[in-house]
């Protein structure tokens, strides 16, 4: 039966996660936005279902030890997978009849979802937050994603580049509609000092206390926001400090969300070889981006797979900083090249270099660009309005 316009919609999310990946920071904001009237579903515990907690937003935590199935995963691991979803299906489904619709957030909760869906008969949404290839899935996984999106009321895709994706896939076109993730803008509130000339950065220095701990006040900063994971590309930019000179170093922030510490291992590797050990940090997983992004010259994103979104490239444009971003998916959809920021070849680190002298050389361009890039993210990426849209688009699709 249709909802009554007026109708409070309840929803119940579900996310198979259990770390604060950037499809956990924009599920966590949209939560918050329905308050009581939704619940979350997890299927790990972790930092995910704590700050949902925090924000008093009901929280399930509906399997223990996760789900070991893998985006890369194939049929075997497939078989075994289903004697793990049995209960968490079951769960949902009982769960969903007090709720208008299931909303998933991810591949495996869309799997979970699906299923569910069909047993309580509640409407399904899916969030897409992924680009569906050959680059980040296996077959089995882009077939199995399809298969399950399709029966869906509604696909909300974060880029046109992941709705593309699925189209290509197989998705059903006529489900799909765009939404950029949204971002509340009070968090990054305005900051008029800016450190782009050598001696305005000795009077930030002296103002932030974060900055000293980053690097002294004649250093360049660089800032890469990401988790360690190969195709986030942290490799490129360690590739492109040695092209460029020693005042110009690095931040690494985030940690490796999903056991990728093999990677984390040849990164150490690779600044040990280049001797580059004195120009970089890393600072682990850490909460408080907006002021770490302050007090950044420049934020570097590198990604070598297309970028499905990009939260950081928008963060970054919001927190005031000049933002070089790997041309590629989302990426395109953000940033205007020499515009409201750079775009440069994935994983070309010399071309990276190029772009982090240009904005080491020219503070007054760099400043320029950031100021653009922070206009047009502020109109385009306001949470307030991207939570208003999917509410609608829900209620249209219900
Ligand atoms: N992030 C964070 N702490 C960290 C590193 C990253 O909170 O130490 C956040 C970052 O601010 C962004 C999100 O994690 O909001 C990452 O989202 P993005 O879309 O850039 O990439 P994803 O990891 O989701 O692919
Ligand atoms: C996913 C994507 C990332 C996107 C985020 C939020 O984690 O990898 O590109 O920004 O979801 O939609």
């Amino acid at each position: 039966m249709p909802l009554h316009p007026n109708h409070e919609m309840k929803i119940l999310f579900l996310d198979q996660s259990g770390q604060l990946g950037g499809a956990e920071l924009c599920l966590a904001d949209l939560a918050q936005y329905y308050g009581d009237r939704c619940r979350v579903c997890t299927f790990a515990p972790g930092p995910f279902p704590e700050k949902l907690r925090q924000r008093q937003i009901a929280v399930e935590v509906l399997a223990e030890q996760g789900l070991k199935f893998q985006k890369q995963s194939g049929a075997g691991q497939a078989v075994k997978a289903l004697k793990d979803l049995g209960p968490l299906i079951y769960r949902v489904s009982r769960l969903s009849r007090q709720y208008d619709c299931i909303y998933a957030n991810t591949q495996k909760a869309l799997v979970v979802g699906a299923i569910a869906s069909r047993l309580s008969r509640k409407p399904l949404i899916y969030h897409l937050h992924d680009i569906v290839s050959p680059e980040h899935f296996s077959n089995l996984n882009q077939r199995i994603i399809v298969t399950s999106a399709n029966q869906a009321a509604l696909v909300i895709a974060n880029s046109k580049a992941s709705q593309t994706a699925f189209i290509a896939a197989g998705g059903r076109a006529e489900l799909t509609h765009v939404v950029y993730n949204g971002f509340d803008l009070d968090k990054y509130p305005a900051n008029p000092q800016r450190r782009f000339s050598p001696e305005e950065i000795s009077e930030e220095a002296v103002s932030s206390p974060l900055r000293p701990n980053l690097g002294s006040a004649d250093q360049f900063v660089v800032g890469h926001f990401s988790r360690l994971s190969p195709w986030k590309g942290q490799h490129v930019l360690i590739d492109a400090l040695q092209h460029c000179p020693a005042p110009v170093t690095a931040i690494f922030v985030g940690g490796a969300l999903f056991g990728e510490n093999s990677y984390t291992q040849q990164l150490q590797q690779q600044i040990e070889t280049l001797k580059l050990g004195d120009r970089v940090k890393f600072l682990g997983f850490r909460s408080d981006i907006p002021a770490l992004m302050n007090a950044c010259d420049l934020i570097a994103h590198t990604s070598t797979a297309a970028e499905p979104f990009g939260r950081v490239i928008v963060e970054g444009m919001l927190c005031d900083r000049p933002v070089v971003a790997a041309a590629a998916g989302g990426a395109l959809e953000i940033i205007e090249h020499n515009q409201t920021g750079w775009l440069t070849h994935p994983g070309d680190p010399r071309k990276l270099a190029d772009a982090i002298m240009t904005a080491y050389r020219q503070p007054e361009l760099a400043a320029a660009i950031a100021q653009q890039g922070k206009a047009m993210a502020q109109q385009r990426f306001n949470l307030k309005d991207i939570n208003a849209q999917i509410d609608q688009m829900l209620k249209t699709a219900l």
